[in-house]
């Protein structure tokens, strides 16, 4: 008998397929995430969970898993499930760290350079009509925006993402400062150019600031009033990270009253944002809708390691992108079915 597995969202085909290799599979098949009676429903019934980060996977679910063997998160970040929890139950979480790396570094610098060259604006400008209106054609003073190159970058969260931002900031020839709480082998600090120091020195000496941390218990509003206060008010903030690592009402204070100069939000406290919110009505700020993993190879290659993920477990082995690695005191992998 195959063990049961729900995955909670459409995923790229390559990965259903190696997945119905070794489970029977069952996948939500509409646009929008299954509610949560449904999720709490199936949960009984499954050996396994695909997981996006749309779902809650909390104590509540976790204590109806009485079948749950794995939750298999379709992300790198997994701040929508309760590890310590799932832990204890002998669950066992994965994610699908690497793939994804560099997608988000590049939509991290795309955020980047159109905040700092007003890309945005600039295109609803000529798309609109404004651009013609004026008359003029080029012109000096014209939308100018902030000088990218030889400027300092500080990057908060110097992982694979984090060190994946820096390799491209050479080609800018930024000066790289970065933030967390391990410092990085001094060999990988001088092959990066970039150089460890505390939060305060990073906002205050950086002209755009760039977030590559995973959002927990520290990290929640991590860049507050205080933090945004220090910053230069010609500096730009970037978040492909979380959006809960930012305070957005000191934010939206921030942009409003330039205590800095621009934004570049991939992600939001609260997802969808609503329309209407105040940072919606900010010409000073580039939003995209979380998708910062979102190209077709990345998407691919992210089904594929949930499969991987699953398989391994199913065949008995530790998965290769083991979340709680302590699970393994509570239960070994492999279904007893
Ligand atoms: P990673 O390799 O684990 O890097 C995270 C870095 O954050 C680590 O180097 C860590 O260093 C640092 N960090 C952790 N806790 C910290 C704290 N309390 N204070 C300061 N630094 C801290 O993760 P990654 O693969 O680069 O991914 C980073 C995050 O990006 C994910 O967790 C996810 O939330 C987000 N993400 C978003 C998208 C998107 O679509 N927008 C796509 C992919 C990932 P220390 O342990 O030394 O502190
Ligand atoms: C996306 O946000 C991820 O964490 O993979
Ligand atoms: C601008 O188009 C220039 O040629 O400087």
């Amino acid at each position: 008998m195959k063990p049961r597995v729900f995955v909670t969202r459409q995923l790229p085909q390559e990965g259903l397929k190696l997945i119905s290799e070794y489970y029977e599979v069952e996948v939500w098949e509409r646009y929008t995430p299954p509610p949560r009676e449904v999720l709490l429903k199936k949960i009984e019934e499954v050996d396994a969970l695909v997981s996006l980060l749309t779902d809650k996977v909390d104590r509540e679910l976790l204590d109806r898993a009485t079948r749950l063997r794995i939750v298999a998160q379709y992300a790198v970040g997994y701040d929508n499930i309760d590890v310590e929890y799932a832990t204890r139950r002998g669950v066992y979480v994965t994610n699908t760290p690497g793939v994804l790396t560099d997608a988000t570094a590049d939509l991290a610098w795309a955020l980047l350079l159109a905040a700092a060259r007003r890309v945005v604006e600039a295109d609803k400008f000529v798309r609109e009509g404004e651009y013609w209106r004026t008359g003029t054609g080029w012109h000096p003073m014209m939308m100018l925006g902030y000088h990218v190159t030889g400027k300092t970058l500080g990057i908060i969260g110097m992982g694979r993402i984090g060190q994946a931002v820096a390799r491209r900031a050479k080609g800018f020839e930024m000066k790289i400062l970065y933030y967390q709480r391990h410092r990085l082998p001094e060999e990988l600090e001088r092959e990066l150019g970039a150089k460890y120091v505390d939060l305060d020195t990073l906002l205050r000496e950086s002209d755009f600031v760039t977030i590559h941390v995973p959002l927990t218990k520290e990290t929640y509003h991590m860049v507050g009033e205080r933090q945004l206060r220090l910053m230069k008010p010609t500096a730009i903030l970037v978040n492909t990270a979380r959006g809960a690592v930012i305070d957005t009402d000191a934010l939206v204070r921030a942009l409003k009253e330039g205590w800095i100069a621009a934004a570049g939000l991939d992600v939001f406290e609260e997802e969808p944002l609503p329309p209407g919110h105040p940072l919606t009505q900010l010409g000073n700020v580039v939003l995209t809708p979380h998708i910062g993993s979102a190209t077709h190879e990345t998407r691919g290659k992210m089904a594929e390691i949930v499969a991987q993920n699953l398989i391994a477990f199913c065949k008995g082995e530790v998965p290769p992108n083991l979340v709680n690695k302590e699970v393994l005191n509570y239960s070994p992998p492999g279904f007893r079915l």
